[in-house]
């Protein structure tokens, strides 16, 4: 949605210009949860005053504009403590511009200014609220109130610490958020706190921390005069904190961090953290523990590809390879998933499996779900998040629910975990991304290590996706006699996996030619059934996001009930076909496409004559067992997308209107 990084130095000397680079190079990271706006915030020189700047489009626009605006000696000379804010958006409340671009101010004066990620879902009620006491509003956000409130607090009671201050505010504000808040009244003083958004806090010393937690404190704290030992100052004196909505915005500086937790209230000051909590319930724990990040700084660069994307298409030969590491043993055909290993008898206990998801994690759960249907022998329902939601769906105790999200953070799928913990079932997180809320609003799961995935279209986490859940229906039927030969089958296609992808990245240069012939069309129809049905999906979604074209993954077998009324000599048609249980029944698909003089381009197995005979375009893809032909047949939809995007001249790593965590519903 929208990206939060903040960076406090504390007796580490910097300049303003270095500050900026960090905050500008922080934003950069982020970029992908959001790019129609962005803004930066820093203390003046020789004043009180803070500095904003804020600006539409992307960072690099920003960057110009401070290379612009903000230079001068001034700007070269050290500062011992300082906090910066920045923000990119992806705007909710109002158009991207300027005045509605964080930060958001309290005043002219910027006594308190707020980056924010989420919805206030009650702002028009605080915002009446705070009009009646003479606050003037100038943007059109939801954001504005957090800053003005925070002001309002301030005049009513002079005593409060700033982290007081924050916490009385967010206690009034209802909906999803994380903000982190700077004011001219506590220079050097950041406070940051989450409810649904994610967050974490990085923290940098010159030598290895001395301490592998920060203790929690609950209550009541007392006036800023008095409550110095609210703070557990490091060992270090010379520290440097970061705030950000992601980990790869600080990987490159630390690799110690502490992901909030709802509700938490952190503040930095005077080179100390605290995190406080106004309730104490029976269970909370004492404190948040320093995790250590297992990211590699190369893991967020493009290297030398010209998109993230693109060099995530290509890293699938080893992604898949990470997400079966240490679970896969191939000598002894077993598998441990160690996240979700003691819940199995519970598993296999269950009435039904729900698989639920957003976008591309909605059709790895239809990719697999065959699969899961025959290995377990269980009913297997898929659900979109946000129809699930919308339907009330029934639930009950003996349900396990599975929950299905790379960034671990969208708002509908997270929702619909809770509604379905609330209503006892066992849930199962899937995601990429360690330390999420899902992550850690599961009872259990696996984290699909594909490392991190930057571009906004999802590709690789689609793959790990798909093998976790391909893992997973392997695990449940470890003990079925009459299952062992498929199992087999399937562990035997999964150690060649790797291979074949690269085989299939092979054919870049080809997809290239077909998107020539395809990127100035209106429209794609990808068709389909089988295994091979949730491949049109997410070929479908792919060419969508990146392209603007419009596209539809038809369900083969649905043809003749509509689709069929489109396909002429004119209409670009791709067709999987592969020899799988549904081979017949896809040529029948084929033929009716070609006698109405449809000319599709056709996806089929390496050496097929017969069915490449049909077309005078096709890919050839290798051969593998039935239910993992999807992640081979996905590749091709990947790259075409990507070209045609390309050609097309569109951005692929920041495709118009979309973000890459959609943390609203
Ligand atoms: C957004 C992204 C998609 C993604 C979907 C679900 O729409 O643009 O690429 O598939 O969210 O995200 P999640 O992080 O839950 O997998």
């Amino acid at each position: 949605m929208c990206g939060i990084f903040a960076y406090i130095n504390y007796l580490t000397p910097k300049t303003r210009h270095e500050v900026l680079d960090l905050l500008v190079n922080g934003l950069k990271r982020l970029e992908y949860r959001g790019y129609d706006s962005t803004g930066v915030a820093i203390d003046a020189t020789n004043t009180k005053d803070i500095v904003m700047l804020k600006s539409v489009g992307k960072v690099k626009v920003l960057e110009d504009s401070i290379a612009e605006n903000l230079s001068g000696k001034e700007f070269d000379e050290p500062v011992l403590i300082h906090c910066g804010i920045a923000h990119t958006r992806w705007a909710t409340h109002g158009v991207p511009c300027e005045k509605n671009s964080h930060p958001q101010r309290s005043d002219n004066d910027n006594s308190f200014i707020v980056v924010h990620n989420g919805i206030i879902t009650n702002y028009k009620d605080v915002k009446t609220f705070l009009e009646k006491r003479g606050f003037v509003f100038e943007s059109d956000t939801d954001t504005e109130v957090i800053a003005k409130l925070v002001h309002h607090l301030w005049k009513m009671h002079p005593g409060y610490s700033f982290r007081e201050l924050v916490e009385q505010a967010i206690q009034q504000l209802e909906g999803a958020f994380a903000v982190a808040i700077k004011s001219r009244h506590f220079p050097g003083e950041c406070v940051a706190s989450r409810r649904g958004s994610p967050l974490l806090v990085g923290i940098k010393t010159k030598t290895r921390l001395a301490t592998d937690h920060i203790p929690i404190l609950y209550g009541k704290v007392l006036p800023r005069s008095e409550s110095t030992s609210e703070f557990m100052p490091l060992e270090e004196k010379e520290v440097e904190y970061f705030f950000a909505s992601d980990a790869s915005a600080v990987i490159e500086h630390t690799n110690r961090v502490i992901y909030l937790e709802d509700d938490d209230v952190a503040a930095v000051r005077d080179g100390a953290l605290s995190i406080h909590r106004l309730k104490k319930c029976t269970d909370d724990p004492h404190a948040r523990e320093i995790t250590t990040l297992k990211m590699e700084i190369q893991q967020i660069m493009k290297g030398n590809y010209d998109y993230f994307m693109l060099k995530e298409i290509f890293e699938q030969p080893e992604s898949v390879v990470n997400t079966m590491r240490g679970r896969v043993r191939f000598e002894s055909n077993s598998i441990v998933l160690g996240g979700i290993k003691d819940y199995i008898p519970e598993i296999k206990r269950c009435r039904r499996l729900m698989l639920i998801g957003c976008g591309t994690s909605y059709h790895s759960a239809v990719a697999t779900r065959q699969l899961l249907e025959e290995l377990t022998e269980l009913p297997v329902m898929v659900e979109l998040a946000s129809d699930f939601l919308d339907r009330n769906t029934p639930i009950f105790r003996d349900d396990v629910c599975f929950f299905i999200s790379q960034s671990g953070e969208t708002a509908d799928t997270l929702m619909a975990l809770r509604y379905c913990k609330q209503r006892g079932a066992l849930i199962v997180g899937i995601t990429n991304t360690v330390g999420s809320s899902i992550c850690r609003e599961s009872h259990c799961g696996v984290h699909i290590n594909a490392g991190p995935e930057i571009g906004v279209a999802s590709t690789k986490a689609y793959t790990s996706q798909f093998i976790s859940l391909v893992m997973f229906a392997l695990v449940m039927s470890e003990d079925r006699l009459s299952l062992q030969q498929r199992r087999l089958e399937i562990l035997q296609g999964l150690s060649t996996l790797a291979d074949q992808i690269r085989e299939v990245l092979k054919l870049d240069l080809k997809v290239q030619e077909l998107a020539k012939d395809l990127y100035q069309h209106k429209s794609l129809l990808i068709m389909g059934r089988g295994y091979n049905f949730a491949t049109c999906l997410e070929g479908a979604l792919k060419v969508k996001e990146l392209t603007y074209m419009h596209s539809e993954g038809i369900m083969a077998g649905e043809l003749k009930h509509g689709p069929l009324a489109l396909v002429d000599d004119s209409m670009p048609v791709l067709m999987i076909v592969l020899r799988d249980p549904v081979y017949i029944k896809c040529m029948n698909a084929l033929q009716q496409v070609t006698s109405r003089k449809g000319c599709p381009i056709i996806i089929c197995e390496e050496g097929d004559e017969e069915t490449k005979s049909f077309s005078s375009r096709s890919l050839e893809i290798p051969r593998t067992v039935d239910c993992l032909q999807g992640i081979l047949t996905v590749i091709p939809m990947q790259l075409l997308s990507y070209h045609i995007a390309v050609l097309r001249g569109c951005d692929v790593d920041c495709p118009r209107n979309l973000a890459k965590s959609v943390t609203v519903e």
